[in-house]
């Protein structure tokens, strides 16, 4: 397949991430992170979200919202989050059975929750027959591409704060966000009140690996062990510190994020061209939702890869990555013309 709009994760591994890996390999270095380029990796990215965190690599992002989420939930908690999150559709009940905790949808506007709409679920606290709604997992970008503003995350983080409860931020698109919003990562995680982050590299250009990083109202005493139960905890560590090292280096995180969105945006410009295509979703990072026919997604899916969100209302999602080209858009767009 030379392209895809199916998934970011669709695409390679961008060059200065397999160098990086290859540059490792010439050294023997001791296993599970103990390894002094470890250490410092990971000091930097602490030191990059304010100092006051711990930070680990994971293996992948369901695992990396799965140690985060277990660092703050007891099996007897509730974890609120956007009916549309990763962790409630598409982590095959992970965090129910890893946990054993509830999981609770919590009504949303294009992937977004409100003050609002969580606090109708804050409720039976201190009350032996409920789960207690400890926890709220928000994703910025969330599945639909869209951005919480740092207030509006804050004002989520307060009111968690509030009912001494934590938030999560699963940040799989973490750097989208970044890029798109023109701020630090800091600044809309740790200053913003968030208590655990996943921080996502393999949908931006890495070959594998996550960061978990537990702020400074989590006590991350048990991180490491329940890392380890998880079969989260990568024995040769040092790969992960390499692409990590390179992914930060020079700000390659952004510049992949901010292609990845530019391209995103392109696509709707171009897509406006066409008035039987409905855009669905503001397009704010690097996904584009549009409702189209299934004769037309019949047609094109037998050249173009992407995904079908929603078949009821045949809601279709592109995804945009490090690797899309003007001309990958070009020619998708000349298909759909032909195709209508
Ligand atoms: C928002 C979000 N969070 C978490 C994940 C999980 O990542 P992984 O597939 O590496 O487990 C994904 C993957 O698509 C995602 O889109």
């Amino acid at each position: 397949m030379k392209h895809s709009f199916g998934s970011d994760n669709h695409s390679g591994v961008h060059p200065q991430i397999l160098d990086a890996i290859i540059r490792t390999n010439s050294e023997f270095a001791v296993a599970y992170g103990d390894d002094e380029y470890s250490q410092q990796v990971l000091s930097q990215i602490e030191n990059m979200l304010g100092g006051e965190c711990k930070a680990m690599f994971a293996v992948n992002g369901t695992g990396a919202n799965i140690l985060s989420l277990a660092n703050l939930a007891h099996s007897s908690d509730a974890i609120l989050c956007p009916a549309t999150a990763h962790i409630n559709c598409d982590e095959c009940g992970a965090p129910e059975k890893i946990i054993g905790c509830k999981v609770i949808p919590v009504e949303h506007t294009n992937g977004k929750v409100s003050v609002e709409s969580v606090k109708k679920h804050l409720h039976g606290f201190g009350e032996q027959h409920h789960s207690q709604p400890n926890v709220l997992s928000i994703s910025q970008p969330t599945e639909l591409g869209t951005l919480y503003t740092v207030e509006e995350i804050k004002a989520l983080a307060d009111l968690m704060h509030t009912h001494n409860g934590y938030l999560h931020i699963d940040g799989s698109r973490v750097s989208n966000a970044a890029a798109a919003l023109d701020i630090p990562i800091k600044e809309f995680t740790a200053d913003a009140g968030a208590d655990a982050l996943s921080f996502g590299g393999t949908k931006n250009g890495l070959l594998m690996g996550e960061v978990v990083v537990l702020f400074k109202r989590v006590s991350a005493h048990r991180a490491l062990f329940l890392r380890k139960q998880m079969t989260q905890l990568y024995s040769k560590a040092r790969f992960m510190a390499a692409q990590f090292d390179e992914y930060l280096k020079d700000d390659l995180y952004l510049k992949l994020a901010s292609h990845s969105n530019e391209m995103a945006k392109y696509l709707e410009t171009r897509l406006k061209e066409i008035t039987q295509i409905e855009i669905s979703r503001p397009v704010e990072t690097n996904a584009v939702f549009a409702y189209i026919s299934r004769e037309l997604y019949d047609k094109l899916s037998e050249k173009h890869m992407f995904y079908i969100w929603d078949e009821e209302t045949m809601e279709v999602r592109w995804m945009c990555s490090f690797e899309t080209g003007k001309e990958n858009i070009d020619e998708f767009i000349e298909d759909i013309k032909n195709n209508l």
